[in-house]
């Protein structure tokens, strides 16, 4: 099938590189020239495994094109993808401009029957907003003979970063709204072509009504990080209380009706999409008169969450950390993507860097792209950049340091020689903001060690 997505970002570059391996015919747009010529030469923007092998072979079987073209990516394809970003606004609603830009550049160019699907995630009734911006356009051209046919589905994406290939290749499911009109019935038949592959042996697609679509996408974020707030409360009482959040975990999680997934306490969630979730459905309600009392709290537990690392550190350094010197093990938000939008060593840095301390850092992939951030970030005191040592692996960080703080959860931080950790360090002190180790382990081989939750009375 003739496919276009529209926005090469993350979500766009997965669906059309994944969509274009199933064997259909895809031109990707974006306006940025820069993103498109690094594509057209064989680069890729982001860190996500398995892209790029899939990207060069598609390109090279010439089922997968880039192009700043609108009218040349407006013609070719029957199903449009708007996967454009949606920032959030500084009220926390999703910034829909570039969605209804694209919108509008369909409606200007489209001569035919079109499918046009929405894949960012977008606030509950966007699709009527979709809608009115291509016909519009449609109306403006003033066109004689029959009216141009479309119609607009929501069918949001539920990748993971770092696991983005296989998330879509192998999806647990598929959400499509429709509408039930002649070009909604249309669109049907069209998206349940495309999705054939992933339907085979068992039915994965969810067909509903375009508004509950576009509510599950929210509800799922929602849900997920619900779980970590709520497990992060727990955890944080757990610490006073002197319990072990880990087994807590094992304890519940085992109810199939909790299920074991989403229940790691850490140093907080990070990335593009919780947070951001977050605020626009409690946005949504707060514009339908309603409080989503819950959502708030999660939100704010987690910007609590981002600064217990921060806390355990002055409780065992106090608050001025001047002379200290700390190593730091992980940048990006999560493990397997370079991607810093949240990142939860962004707020500990600061705390450190504000407080006085100087910190090595490490992380396996996102060095470069933590680089740019913290440049940012840092804007306001040039000083504090050259307190931040960037080392190109994770031994060097800890030289010398007064203790290691681990934020991300890479697995090359899962097993390292503890002997050497413990040579370089100046002083055996590990704080683990993703409950990596054993504590008790960590004690018996001579480490003070501080967790998320799992200050359990230990024996001596
Ligand atoms: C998420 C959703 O999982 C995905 O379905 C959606 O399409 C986009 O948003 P992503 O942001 O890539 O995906 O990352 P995810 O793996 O969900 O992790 C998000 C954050 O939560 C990370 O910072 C992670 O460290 C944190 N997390 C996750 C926890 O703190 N505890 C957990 O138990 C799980």
């Amino acid at each position: 099938m003739k496919i276009t997505i529209i926005g090469t970002g993350y979500v766009g570059l997965v669906t059309g590189a994944c969509l274009a391996e199933l064997g259909n015919d895809v031109f990707c747009l974006d306006l940025d020239q820069r993103k498109i010529a690094m594509l057209n030469s064989g680069g890729i923007p982001i860190h996500e495994p398995g892209l790029a092998e899939i990207v060069s072979r598609n390109r090279a079987a010439g089922r997968l094109h880039f192009s700043t073209d609108i009218a040349a990516s407006v013609a070719h394809g029957q199903i449009q993808f708007i996967a454009v970003g949606t920032p959030p606004d500084e009220d926390g609603s999703a910034d829909l401009q570039y969605v209804l830009a694209a919108a509008a550049n369909i409606g200007k160019y489209m001569t035919g029957f079109k499918v046009i699907v929405d894949k960012s995630t977008v606030p509950v009734g966007t699709a009527d907003k979709v809608s009115a911006a291509i016909q519009a356009e449609l109306d403006a051209r003033n066109l004689s003979g029959a009216p141009i046919q479309f119609s607009v589905v929501s069918n949001p994406e539920f990748l993971k970063e770092g696991a983005a290939v296989e998330d879509f290749m192998r999806p647990d499911r598929i959400v499509i709204g429709c509408d039930d009109s002649p070009a909604g019935q249309q669109a049907h038949t069209l998206m349940k072509q495309l999705y054939l592959p992933f339907n085979r042996n068992h039915e994965r697609t969810y067909w509903m009504d375009v508004r509950s679509a576009e509510f599950t996408k929210y509800a799922a974020n929602a849900m997920l990080a619900t779980r970590i707030s709520f497990m992060n409360e727990l955890a944080n009482l757990a610490d006073k209380v002197g319990a072990d959040i880990e087994a807590v975990r094992h304890g519940i999680g085992s109810d199939p009706r909790i299920g074991y997934s989403f229940l790691y306490a850490g140093c907080g969630y990070g990335g593009s999409c919780f947070p951001k979730d977050v605020q626009a459905l409690e946005r949504t309600a707060r514009d339908y008169g309603q409080e989503l009392l819950i959502l708030r709290a999660v939100e704010q537990v987690n910007n609590h969450q981002k600064h217990v690392l921060g806390q355990k550190i002055t409780e065992r350094f106090g608050p001025d950390l001047q002379g200290k010197h700390f190593a730091l093990w992980g940048l990006a938000f999560k493990p397997n993507t370079d991607d810093m939008r949240e990142a939860s060593s962004r707020v500990l840095l600061r705390e450190l860097i504000d407080r006085g301390a100087t910190v090595a850092v490490h992380d396996p992939v996102a060095m470069a792209e933590a680089q740019r951030v913290l440049e940012l970030d840092f804007a306001d005191d040039r000083g504090a950049l050259q307190r931040i040592r960037f080392c190109d692996n994770q031994a060097d960080a800890l030289q010398d340091a007064d203790a290691l703080v681990i934020v991300t959860e890479w697995k090359t931080f899962r097993s390292p020689d503890f002997d050497q950790v413990k040579a370089r360090l100046k002083a055996p002190i590990v704080f683990d903001g993703r409950n990596l180790y054993e504590p008790q382990v960590m004690r018996d081989i001579g480490f003070e060690y501080y967790g998320i939750g799992r200050s359990v009375l230990v024996r001596e």
